[in-house]
């Protein structure tokens, strides 16, 4: 089979097409038979800095969609030739790959392979930070940096449905302003000078709520956005910063809170409750509460090229590489 992989740490250029044996499921393990991979921002970590890479080389590839190939021993409940989307730990730009069979989901009737693989790691995520997570309660004002890209455009949808009061979103570029109020934004402001954007938008009060995946000053300067008993919620480094060792002087003053969120992290620790929060997400893009557009699709090959797309700052919704379709 086809596989990507990186021997070292560096550009999109260290993504190389390998040929490997397909892999077979030890107990409690699927293997599937790929039909789309999923592109995240935590792959060019990967690449890039090592974000999760155990050991090198390393196969890149965090969710897909296709078919059950084979099931090892112990696994109950998912049959060969089933359709599937599935969290991997890696290897997901692959012909085939074997994950955790905890962390592979049936996917809901009506929904195609190719939105399947759309669904993994940014419905559960986007849902977890505005409710497991965020509490978001009907009329409370959210801001949701990275507004454009794939959690972004979820996040803006599902707090719109859930009775957001206004859901405010930031972007680095105008360009990508018009994609977010396509997708539950009702204003979304450009650039570092958000936080007098949100005082002049909510009449100097701020947020309920403040999603981060950011980090770094962006990460501080929303918890200034926030109103009195405001959450922030933090779920990303894109900015790669140190991490930021929030304390008491912070936030005793105003009642404010600050918490986190990673679903990979979720799936080894708790996978039972990523099963019960994946079922509540992916059924808000089956009844068609949300969706994800997919704005660029890539042959498994060209993956550096996706690599690129989202490296540059342009891209929005979310990027496929489509391997067996
Ligand atoms: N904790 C979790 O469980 C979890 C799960 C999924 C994703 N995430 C995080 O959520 C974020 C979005 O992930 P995604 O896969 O949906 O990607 P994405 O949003 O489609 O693309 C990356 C986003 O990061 C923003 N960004 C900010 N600083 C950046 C920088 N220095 N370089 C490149 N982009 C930068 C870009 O928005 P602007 O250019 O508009 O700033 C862009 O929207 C990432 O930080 C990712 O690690 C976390």
């Amino acid at each position: 089979m086809r596989a990507i992989e990186f021997q070292e740490y560096g550009g999109p250029e260290v993504l190389k097409v390998v040929q490997a044996e397909a892999p077979e499921p030890g107990p409690g393990e699927v293997s599937i038979d790929v039909a789309y991979a999923g592109v995240n921002f935590a792959d060019l970590k990967a690449r890039a800095e090592g974000y999760r890479v155990p050991s090198l080389p390393f196969r890149p590839g965090l969710e897909v969609s296709g078919r059950v190939r084979a099931v090892g021993a112990g696994v109950e409940g998912i049959r060969p030739g089933q359709e599937v989307a599935a969290l991997t730990g890696g290897g997901g730009y692959a012909e085939v790959v074997v994950t955790a069979a905890a962390t592979v989901f049936a996917l809901p009737e009506a929904v195609s392979l190719r939105t399947g693989a759309t669904l993994p790691t940014v419905l559960p995520t986007a849902h977890a930070l505005l409710h497991e997570v965020g509490r978001l309660r009907a009329g409370e004002t959210v801001l949701v940096q990275g507004a454009a890209g794939a959690v972004g455009t979820v996040a803006g949808q599902l707090a719109k449905a859930a009775g957001a009061g206004a859901v405010y979103g930031v972007v680095s570029e105008a360009a990508k302003a018009e994609h977010a109020l396509k997708y539950g934004y009702d204003e979304v402001f450009v650039g570092p000078g958000f936080v007098d954007d949100v005082q002049r938008a909510t009449g100097g009060r701020g947020v309920d709520l403040a999603l981060d995946p950011v980090g770094g000053d962006t990460l501080r300067r929303s918890l200034d956005a926030l109103a009195v008993f405001g959450r922030l919620v933090s779920f990303g480094n894109a900015s790669s910063a140190e991490p930021w060792q929030v304390g008491q002087p912070e936030l005793y003053p105003t009642g404010r809170s600050v918490s986190g969120f990673s679903i990979l992290s979720l799936a080894q620790t708790a996978p039972g409750s990523l099963r019960e929060l994946a079922e509540r997400a992916f059924r808000k893009v089956a009844d068609g509460t949300a969706e994800l557009p997919v704005t660029a699709e890539f042959p498994l090959a060209d993956a550096a090229e996706a690599h690129r797309l989202i490296g540059s700052r342009t891209s929005t919704g979310k990027l496929l590489l489509r391997v067996g379709a």
